[in-house]
């Protein structure tokens, strides 16, 4: 079974689908075997930033119960898997998101694949219960006090549920004074960071484009940065942390229930 990796932020527009997108490419391009799985079920843009809008069986149809996961992953750039949610208004009516954990589950098991990356939904939705299936958390946030605020209310909730935060990234970093300060974010999450990606309109540009920046403009300062923690993340400098792979089901159950593990 592969491993799973969350991106997650408190607020949403912080450049959690920027770092998801670049980062499994970028873990791509290192050899590994990674699927990008969009879980930001209402709010869904994967497929629309990787040109796999329309592709046919999403993520929607298999929390509909009409389609099996495994007939919803595409060949996307730079070798990556895309697993895309689905944008249409009908498909999110029809999807039940109480079977997001099982889904989730189910692709880990059965995908080959060496590492599933999920974008994840803003803040703390119904669904941080059912991401908790991934082992890992990368937690991204803007160096503003709002940012980092909602941000901790989410760290703290993803470690109730026994899910372990891998680090901080934090996106959009302009240097300017009104910058909150690498130091102080850390003080504040209690928490590493490990990625500084700056403010970089290549990103947007990449976006508009629809490609993802690492393979466009992988010179630019912001496909750097995130190379880079591709990288440190391939070469396992952050983890697993210690004692952090049991049974994926009872860490469910122990998030659900609130029992700790023994
Ligand atoms: N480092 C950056 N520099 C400049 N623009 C960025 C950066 N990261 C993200 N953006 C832009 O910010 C907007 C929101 O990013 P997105 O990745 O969609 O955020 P989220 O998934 O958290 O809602 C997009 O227009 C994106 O192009
Ligand atoms: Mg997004």
């Amino acid at each position: 079974m592969g491993e799973s990796l969350v991106i997650a932020s408190g607020k949403g527009g912080v450049g959690k689908t920027s770092v998801s997108i670049n980062l499994a490419v970028a873990l791509a391009q290192l050899g590994k075997k990674v699927t990008i799985l969009d879980a930001d079920i209402e709010m869904a843009n994967v497929e629309l930033r990787l040109r796999l809008d329309g592709a046919g069986v999403s993520l929607h149809d298999v929390l509909a119960g009409k389609a099996n996961i495994m007939e919803a992953i595409y060949d996307g750039p730079g070798g990556l898997k895309v697993v895309p949610c689905g944008t249409s208004l009908e498909g999110l009516r029809s999807a039940d998101q109480s079977r997001l954990g099982d889904v989730l589950r189910e692709l880990l098991e059965k995908a080959e694949t060496d590492l599933l990356i999920i974008d994840a939904p803003a803040g703390l939705g119904a669904s941080l219960s059912a991401l908790a299936v991934a082992q890992e958390m990368l937690l991204v946030v803007n160096p503003e006090i709002a940012s980092v605020a909602d941000a901790m209310k989410v760290k703290a909730t993803y470690e109730e549920l026994d899910g372990h935060l891998l680090g901080v990234v934090v996106n959009r970093v302009t240097y300017d004074e009104e910058d909150l300060k690498i130091e102080e974010i850390e003080a504040l999450l209690e928490a590493d960071v490990i990625a500084v990606v700056p403010e970089d309109r290549e990103i947007k540009k990449a976006a508009s484009y629809r490609e993802p920046l690492v393979l466009v403009k992988p010179y630019s300062d912001a496909a750097k940065a995130i190379t880079k923690l591709a990288r440190d993340i391939s070469d396992n400098k952050y983890g697993p942390a210690e004692g952090h792979k049991e049974d994926i089901v009872s860490r469910l159950l122990s998030g659900l229930f609130g029992r700790k593990k023994g």
